[in-house]
C-alpha cells in the first residue's frame, strides 16, 4: 500500500471543494474523483440547450478555417514573377536605350547641313505629304507646288512653327502666296497641319523646310531665282542655320538681318513673291 503524500491529498481535496462535492475521507478521495468525472461530462453532454459559457469556452478550442485571398491577393500570389535571369536583362534597358539613341542620332550627326538633317527629320512628315513629296492626307511639295504656295521661305517657316490650329485661332486664312496661281490655299480648307514649334527645334524646322523646297520641290539651289535663298537659308555654311543651332530663334532673326522677312511669334498672313 503506498502513501499518498499530504500535500497531493490536500490538491485533491481543495478541486472537489471548487467543484462543489463535499469533502470525503482521504481514502476514498481519488477514486472518486476519477469515476465523478466522466459522469459529469456526460451529465452536460445531452444538454444541448447547454448555458453558454460552456459553448463559448469549446469555441477557441477549435481553430478557426483560414479565411478565403480576396480576388486582388489571390491573383498577386498566382502571378508569374520575373524570372531572376530576366532581371539582368531589365536592369540593361536604360543603357540599351541610350546606346539605341546614341546610334541613330550619331548618323544625324555624321551627315552636315541642313539638307542631310532636313532628310531625316523628314520622317515626322512622310506619314501625311509622302515619303517622296507626293502628297496624302496634305498637300504635295514635288513639282514645285511648295515653292508656289510659299515663293518665301519665312512664311512656309512659320506655317510649319505654328500650324492650322494656331492660324485659325488667330484668323489667318491665308498662310501662303495670295497670287498662287490656280488660286490661294486657305488655312483648313484641306486638313489639319499640326505645329511643330518646341517638338522640333528652330534649327530642325529650317533643315526640314529646306528639304521639302530642295530635295522634294525641286528648287534648283544654282539658279538665279533661288541661289541667293539657297546659300543663307540652306546650304552647308548657312548663316542661318549656324545661329539658329548656337541658339538663336526664329522668330527674331529677321532683328538681326536686314532683307529677311519676319517669320514671327505667331501666325500671319502669307506674302507674294519677291516680297523679301
Ligand atoms: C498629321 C498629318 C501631317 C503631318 C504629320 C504633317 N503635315 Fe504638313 N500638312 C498637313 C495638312 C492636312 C496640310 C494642309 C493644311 C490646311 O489645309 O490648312 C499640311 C500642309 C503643309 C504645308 C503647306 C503646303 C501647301 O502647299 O499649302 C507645309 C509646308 C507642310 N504641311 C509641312 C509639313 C512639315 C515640314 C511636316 C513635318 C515636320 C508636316 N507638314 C507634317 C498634314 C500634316
Amino acid at each position: 500500500m503506498t502513501e499518498i503524500p499530504e500535500h497531493l491529498l490536500k490538491r485533491s481535496r481543495d478541486r472537489r471543494a471548487a467543484a462543489g462535492g463535499s469533502s470525503e475521507s482521504p481514502g476514498t478521495e481519488v477514486a472518486t474523483t476519477k469515476d465523478t468525472a466522466p459522469a459529469a461530462a456526460a451529465s452536460t453532454t445531452p444538454a444541448s440547450t447547454g448555458p453558454a459559457p460552456r459553448t463559448a469556452a469549446a469555441a477557441p478550442s477549435e481553430p478557426p478555417p483560414p479565411k478565403p485571398d480576396s480576388p486582388v491577393v489571390a491573383a498577386y500570389r498566382a502571378r508569374r514573377k520575373v524570372p531572376f535571369w530576366a532581371m539582368a536583362a531589365l536592369a540593361l534597358l536604360p543603357i540599351w536605350t541610350f546606346m539605341y539613341v546614341r546610334s541613330v542620332t550619331a548618323q544625324a550627326e555624321e551627315a552636315s547641313g541642313p539638307l542631310a538633317m532636313g532628310a531625316e527629320i523628314y520622317a515626322n512628315c512622310a506619314a501625311c505629304h509622302g515619303g517622296a513629296g507626293g502628297g496624302g492626307v496634305g498637300y504635295a511639295f514635288t513639282e514645285g507646288e511648295v515653292l508656289l504656295t510659299f515663293p518665301n521661305i519665312e512664311d512656309q517657316l512659320r506655317y510649319v512653327l505654328y500650324g492650322t490650329g494656331a492660324y485659325n485661332v488667330a484668323g489667318v486664312e491665308i498662310y501662303g502666296n495670295p497670287d498662287r496661281p490656280g488660286g490661294p490655299h486657305v488655312t483648313g480648307a484641306r486638313g489639319a497641319m499640326p505645329g511643330f514649334e518646341g517638338a522640333l527645334t528652330d534649327y530642325e524646322i529650317l533643315s526640314v523646310v529646306c528639304h521639302e523646297r530642295y530635295t522634294l520641290g525641286g528648287a534648283d539651289s544654282g539658279s538665279e531665282e533661288w541661289g541667293d535663298e539657297f546659300e543663307h537659308w540652306c546650304s552647308e555654311s548657312s548663316e542661318y542655320f549656324l545661329e539658329l543651332e548656337e541658339g538663336a530663334s526664329l522668330a527674331t532673326l529677321h532683328e538681326m538681318h536686314d532683307g529677311i522677312l519676319a517669320v514671327g511669334d505667331g501666325p500671319a498672313s502669307g506674302s507674294p513673291a519677291g516680297a523679301d
